[in-house]
């Protein structure tokens, strides 16, 4: 598959157009941003983990029946996604109470939220990602009632398989966030998943293990994020088949 131009650059990944026009090549970078891009640091081999990490978590997924635009590794910091025409809204759902959700409602840090809770926020930086609700998203046509319907049905889909996988290697899946985008009219899961969209804390110690680390300049990012995915069954030490 050949490589061609670039066609997007975001904080963390660049998207590069491939000879086949339905397919995507997704470039995991190093770069390490939170705040909106108002802090960022280049972390040795993040790129290469967030990628590992991502295709194994949308194999797990696809395994349970939840489609992704992941196709297949293609190198360290490369994978092949099909084409998907973004919704540009972040769909967010948390277990245990940590970040916004703690300052916005004066939540302890670590309260379980039971049910699961869902947030909507608008992909926009510029805007600080606010906090959006389902009427807005039709008003402004961002995404219609069907895809709404979708979005939330896959979140919740998503949650009921990664709380139990993060559960059996001894973590907790706090909270994560999820881009969806649409592929000849089905919404699918798109952008990535990886400790930098999500929280994940150690089940005994409530370590944490996510880019909370980066953001709270806590320290030792990315061994962190490797030992997730060790954990996991994630193999750093090859590519997938
Ligand atoms: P928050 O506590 O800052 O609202 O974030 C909730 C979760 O969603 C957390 O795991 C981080 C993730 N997230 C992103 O990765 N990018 C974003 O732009 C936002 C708003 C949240
Ligand atoms: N990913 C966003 C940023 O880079 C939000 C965050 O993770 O803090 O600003």
């Amino acid at each position: 598959m050949e490589k061609r131009e670039e066609i997007y650059k975001g904080k963390a990944k660049s998207v590069y157009r491939t000879d086949d026009p339905d397919l995507f090549i997704m470039h995991y970078r190093n770069d390490t941003s939170a705040f909106d891009g108002t802090k960022v640091e280049q972390l040795a081999d993040k790129g290469r983990v967030n990628n590992l990490f991502n295709a194994f978590i949308m194999q797990k997924l696809a395994a349970a029946g939840i489609k992704s635009h992941f196709v297949k590794v293609v190198n360290d910091n490369d994978s092949l996604v099909r084409k998907l025409q973004m919704i540009p809204v972040e769909c967010v759902v948390r277990n245990l109470a940590a970040g916004s959700i703690c300052k916005r409602y004066g939540i302890a840090e670590g309260t379980e939220i039971n049910p699961p809770t869902f947030e909507f926020f608008l992909k926009s930086d510029a805007l600080h990602d606010p906090m959006i609700n389902d009427y807005h998203i039709v008003s402004f046509g961002w995404a219609t009632p069907a895809q709404i319907v979708a979005m939330k049905e896959l979140t919740f889909k998503v949650n009921a398989v990664l709380k139990q996988l993060f559960a059996d290697a001894g973590m907790l899946l706090v909270d994560y966030k999820l881009e969806f985008g649409l592929s000849q009219g089905e919404v699918l899961l798109g952008d990535e998943f990886s400790p930098d969209g999500c929280r994940i804390w150690d089940k005994v110690t409530r370590k944490k293990m996510d880019k909370d680390r980066f953001r709270q300049d806590l320290g030792s990012v990315i061994e962190a994020y490797k030992e997730v995915g060790e954990r996991l069954g994630v193999d750093f030490s090859r590519l997938p088949d």
